[in-house]
This record gives C-alpha cells, sequence and structure tokens, in this order.
C-alpha cells in the first residue's frame, strides 16, 4: 500500500516528509519521491528502491527548499517500479500523490485527454493532467477537485499542491484511507497516523468522496457538492514508543514477543477485576438476534475468522462459518433468514474485506469489525467496532494481532452465552503465561529452522482441528517472510494425494495439542516419516511424547491455538533470518492491501 505524507507550515518540508515516509515504510513500497513549492515553483525528486536513495538524492532534504510539500511511497499497481511512474506526477500546474487504483483511466484517457503527451504508465498521471485541463479550462480549483470526484472511478487518496498557489494544498478522498494532521501554525495530510504522529495526535477524519483544503492555520473539508462539513479532530491513541524497535532487530521478532502484554491489555479492556466480560450490549444483542454468523476477512486475519468460527460453534453454540472476503463479494453464498456479520482487519483499510462490506450493509444487513485501528474505514463503516488494543503492528507478517483476533473472538463468544463452564480470565492469563516461557526458547527455534527448515525449498505444516486452523496461519507465516513454498494442511487429508511431494528431509512440522485427535495425527507423522520427512513436532505438554522437539505449556484446549501459534511464528522468524531476508518488509507486500 503507497504512502502519503504532505505539510505546509513555517519549517522546511522536505525533512519533514522524508521523516514521514520512512514512518510508513513498514507498509511496503518499491520507490519514493517528494514536490515542494517555493517561490511559484515546484520541485520535484524522485527515487527507485529504498528511501534512502530519496535522502541521498535531496541531501537528506536540505537541497529542496521551501515550506509547502508533498511526499510518496510508491507499492507498484500500475506501471513499473521505475522513477519515471515514481509520484509525484506533476503537469503544468499541479503536482500530486496517490494511493489506490482509478478503474476507469482508461476511459478518462479518451474523454478528456486524447491529445495528452503521458511521460508516465500510471493511473495517476491521468488525475494530475485532469486537473491541469479542468483549472486551464477556467475551473477554480475546488470546482477542479469536485469534478475530478465526479469522474474518477476507484479508489484514491491525494494529496495535491499547486504551483501558483502557496499557501494551500488539498486532500482528496474516496475508499483508499487518508488523514489530516491538525498543528499549531502547520497542517499536515498522511495515510495514516504514523506519517504525523511526531508533529502532532490530531487529526480530522475525511470520508469518501470528501476533499480538504488545508493552509497553515487551518482546515476546511467539503463534500463533493461543495457543502461544507464541520467534523471536531480525533485525537490518536499512538505514542512514539509504539512505532520503535527499542532494542529489537526487527519490528517482527518484536511484536511476537509482545503477545503476551497485549493479551493482558485485552483482558484489562474486555474484563473485570473478577472476570466478568464486558462486551458491548448491542453488539451481543445483535448476535443474539441472528441465526448465522458470517466472518469474513483476509489473510491471516482469516484465519483468525477460522478460528473464530469454531468458538461461536463450540462456546456459543451459534452456527458461524468464515470467508475470504475476496470470494465472498463475488461469489456471495445464499444468505441464512437473519445473517450477521463480523469483518477481522488489523488496518481496518483491506479493500477486499470493504467490498464485503459495503454490499452487505447495501442489503440492509449488520455488521461489527473488530479491528487494531480506531476510526478505520471498515471501524467507520460498520455498525459495531471491537478494538483489538495490540498497538501499532509495524511488521508486515502480522503476529500480536492476529492472537489478539482470536482472543477477542474467544471473549466475545463467551460472552454471547452466559455460562461457559471456564474462567475464561484465568485461562486467558495462563496462555499469556505461556507465550512468555516460550520467549525462552529462541535459540531452540532458531536451530530447529535452520536444521529442518532452511534446507529446503518447501514445507509442510499439519495437524487436526484446531491445530490445523493454526497450521494455515503457521504456513502463511513462512512463506510471506522466508519464500519458502509451505503449505498448512489437515493431517488426515495428507494420505489422499499431496504425501506424494513427501520425499527425503522434506521438512514437516505437526501441532499436536488436542487429546481427541493426537494418536491420529501421530500416525500422520509416521507416515511421512517412513518416505523420509524430518519432522518438528510441536506438542501441548498433556499430549506430548518423547522426541517431541517442542513442547508447549498446557492451557485450555480450545484456547490452544494462542499457543501453538507462537513456535511456528517464531520458526518463520528465523528461517527468514537465516537466509537474509527482508524480515518486517517482505518482497511484493504490503502492511495493508487497500486495492482490490
Ligand atoms: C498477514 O501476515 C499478512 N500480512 C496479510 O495476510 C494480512 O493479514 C491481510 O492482508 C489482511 O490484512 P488486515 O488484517 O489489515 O485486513
Amino acid at each position: 500500500m503507497c504512502g502519503i505524507v504532505g505539510y505546509i507550515g513555517e519549517k522546511q518540508a522536505a525533512p519533514i516528509l522524508l521523516d514521514g515516509l520512512a514512518k510508513l515504510e513498514y507498509r511496503g513500497y518499491d520507490s519514493a519521491g517528494l514536490a515542494v513549492y517555493d517561490e511559484g515553483k515546484i520541485t520535484v525528486r524522485r527515487a527507485v528502491g529504498k528511501l534512502v536513495n530519496l535522502v541521498e538524492k535531496t541531501e537528506e532534504g536540505r537541497a529542496v527548499k521551501g515550506t509547502l510539500g508533498i511526499g510518496h511511497t510508491r507499492w507498484a499497481t500500475h506501471g513499473k517500479p521505475n522513477e519515471k511512474n515514481a509520484h509525484p506526477h506533476t503537469g503544468s500546474r499541479f503536482s500530486l500523490v496517490h494511493n489506490g487504483i482509478i478503474e476507469n483511466e482508461a476511459e478518462l484517457r479518451r474523454r478528456f485527454l486524447s491529445d495528452t503527451e503521458f511521460a508516465s504508465e500510471t493511473d495517476t498521471e491521468v488525475i494530475v493532467r485532469l486537473m491541469d485541463k479542468f483549472t486551464a479550462d477556467g475551473e477554480a480549483v475546488d470546482v477542479a477537485i469536485m469534478h475530478l470526484i465526479d469522474v474518477l472511478e476507484g479508489s484514491y487518496a491525494l494529496a495535491i499542491i499547486d504551483s501558483l498557489d502557496g499557501e494551500h494544498m488539498y486532500a482528496v478522498k474516496n475508499k483508499s484511507p487518508l488523514l489530516v494532521g491538525k498543528g499549531d501554525g502547520f497542517n499536515m495530510i498522511g495515510s495514516d497516523a504514523m506519517a504525523m504522529i511526531a508533529h502532532t495526535e490530531w487529526f480530522y477524519e475525511i470520508h469518501d468522496k470528501e476533499f480538504a483544503v488545508v493552509s497553515r492555520d487551518g482546515v476546511e473539508i467539503f463534500t463533493s457538492y461543495s457543502q461544507k462539513v464541520s467534523r471536531e479532530p480525533y485525537k490518536a491513541e499512538l505514542d512514539l514508543s509504539d512505532i520503535s524497535k527499542g532494542t529489537y532487530p526487527h519490528y517482527t521478532i518484536k511484536e511476537i514477543e509482545e503477545q503476551p502484554l497485549v493479551l493482558r491489555r485485552i483482558m484489562q479492556e474486555y474484563m473485570d477485576e473478577n472476570g466478568e466480560l464486558s462486551v458491548p450490549e448491542e453488539i451481543l444483542a445483535d448476535l443474539r438476534e441472528c441465526d448465522k454468523i458470517y466472518i469474513v476477512a483476509c489473510g491471516t486475519s482469516y484465519h483468525a475468522g477460522i478460528i473464530g468460527k469454531h468458538f461461536f460453534e463450540k462456546i456459543s453454540g451459534k452456527p458461524a462459518d468464515s470467508f475470504v472476503a475476496s470470494e465472498f463479494v463475488y461469489n456471495m453464498p445464499l444468505l441464512s433468514e437473519k445473517p450477521f456479520f463480523i469483518f477481522i482487519s488489523q488496518s481496518g483499510e483491506t479493500a477486499d474485506s470493504r467490498a464485503v462490506l459495503v454490499k452487505i450493509k447495501q442489503m440492509g444487513h449488520k455488521a461489527l469489525t473488530i479491528t487494531n485501528v480506531k476510526g478505520s474505514t471498515l471501524s467507520r463503516e460498520a455498525d459495531h467496532t471491537l478494538l483489538l488494543y495490540a498497538g501499532p503492528e509495524i511488521a508486515v507478517a502480522s503476529t500480536k494481532a492476529y492472537s489478539a483476533q482470536v482472543a477477542v473472538l474467544a471473549i466475545l463468544a463467551a460472552a454471547l452465552k452466559n455460562n461457559i463452564g471456564i474462567n475464561l480470565k484465568y485461562e486467558l492469563a495462563l496462555v499469556a503465561n505461556t507465550i512468555e516461557s516460550l520467549c525462552g526458547d529462541k535459540e531452540l527455534f532458531s536451530r530447529l529452522a535452520k536444521e529442518y527448515i532452511v534446507p529446503s525449498r518447501n514445507c509442510f505444516y499439519i495437524g487436526r482441528g484446531e491445530d490445523y486452523y493454526v497450521c494455515l496461519e503457521a504456513a502463511l507465516k513462512l512463506k510471506e517472510i522466508s519464500y519458502i513454498q509451505t503449505e498448512g494442511f489437515a493431517a488426515g487429508e495428507l494420505k489422499h494425494g499431496t504425501i506424494a511431494l513427501i520425499e527425503k528431509d522434506t521438512p514437516v512440522v505437526a501441532i499436536i495439542t488436542q487429546a481427541n485427535t493426537q494418536l491420529n495425527t501421530r500416525s500422520n507423522v509416521k507416515e511421512v516419516l517412513s518416505r523420509g520427512a524430518k519432522v518438528i513436532r510441536i506438542a501441548m505438554k498433556s499430549v506430548s511424547s518423547h522426541g517431541d522437539q517442542i513442547v508447549v505449556g498446557d492451557v485450555h484446549e480450545i484456547l490452544s491455538p494462542l499457543v501453538s501459534v507462537v513456535p511456528a511464528q517464531y520458526l518463520a522468524y528465523y528461517s527468514a533470518l537465516h537466509l537474509g531476508c527482508d524480515i518486517d518488509k517482505p518482497r511484493n507486500l504490503a502492511k495493508s492491501v487497500t486495492v482490490e
């Protein structure tokens, strides 16, 4: 996902833009650039690859003068990741940066820009050329922006500066995230609060098809039909210490080891000192009213949703199912009479999930969003929100957010049923302590990763029931940061074909925590061993046996995913470390995928 920063104030803009872009590096990108206004002229500098290339090109910003500017980190969608396609894109008058995809760019080129010479392959350049054209045709800037909103189809977060105006910059938004940061004597624009938190903790939300006119001492927000919006800024619950690595070499390992803290924070937020669960009654009422829960998410959040389905059916006795958002929106199953939707999204900005939310809201159904980002799109557009309280998750590979999602789902499922027969506060506290003890086994995880996994180009995770659900997440973790092709597989299903792939030294990791299936999984382990596999067994103590290389402490069986996933997270981390991968920012990936 691209990163956007804008600044207008009394200080030199370029260093502030570079610092803001550095705070957005975690989102994933392949080029960067900035444009700064100074005395009637806009200077643009762009660089391919890491941000450090732009920092060097602009001498840490010193070489580009001016107190008004915009910056961008690009994750290529239209056009290769090269300097020509990097943002900002500049026309005869305006310069702008864009996050999103313009779906009707070809039609716009034909309709408005048939005689325009384009310098890039991007859809973004179409936007800046339209601004040039509309204003050249006599439209004022705000009218031209409203005209843009009228003709653009797709997702866009824009920051725009005008070479004829050193007093304003413009923020325009539809579907892609964008905020305005409110300062004292300055104001900013950013893709998220992270880019601006070093300067302000007050932000204005911009809603879809709105635009903001931002000056040094004011912010005015308008609808696409020029109606002024009065909206109070909100205070972000972020602080700079949240977004630094501290003594850790990578955010990924820091966030793996923050999981006990996150679980304890969640217990504070959703339980009182006696362990009574506190979930808003209106959410429970909607859940009780429905006849089936539809859980919709992507990636790791989808894997948490599978466990959530299991919780709702096993703990609350409520029918539930979980779905990949990108499939659901185009292949919606036959819905029950009274469906209720739960969207799980760390970022709260995932376009695939949001597309489903828009559709089910149009159908008149209700939704809850479980997210880590207060005020995110999926949070604002659902009927209810439950926060993860996991703190900013910087690493692209989600770890602490996954555990937070599973924990919040367990609490929600338990709150739905008056008495679930277990003391959830005690059991979650035990989980937190058990995870904490695993932090002491790093050397073991590193050695196993090096001996069993790193030498191979593929790997399998196998398990049954809850263990299988964790295998899906374990496999995603390993492949997305070490690039080793990995599959999470139902242990009993392996022999129905896929076992043909097992050969000498193929690494297989078996997850064994459930008393009722442990013997079955152990016989599946024997099947792969007899075909030459090298097996790592992750077992819960009460069902462990001699030779299990990783034994995790006993917790309540239904909460075992919270514990058994942790060794898998470590194995992924150390495999990637031994392979010299870019662990926090894996190739091709973005932290939040805000395009469909
Ligand atoms: C997780 O490790 C991945 N980075 C990815 O699968 C992620 O979980 C997915 O894109 C969903 O993101 P969200 O939770 O912000 O909606």
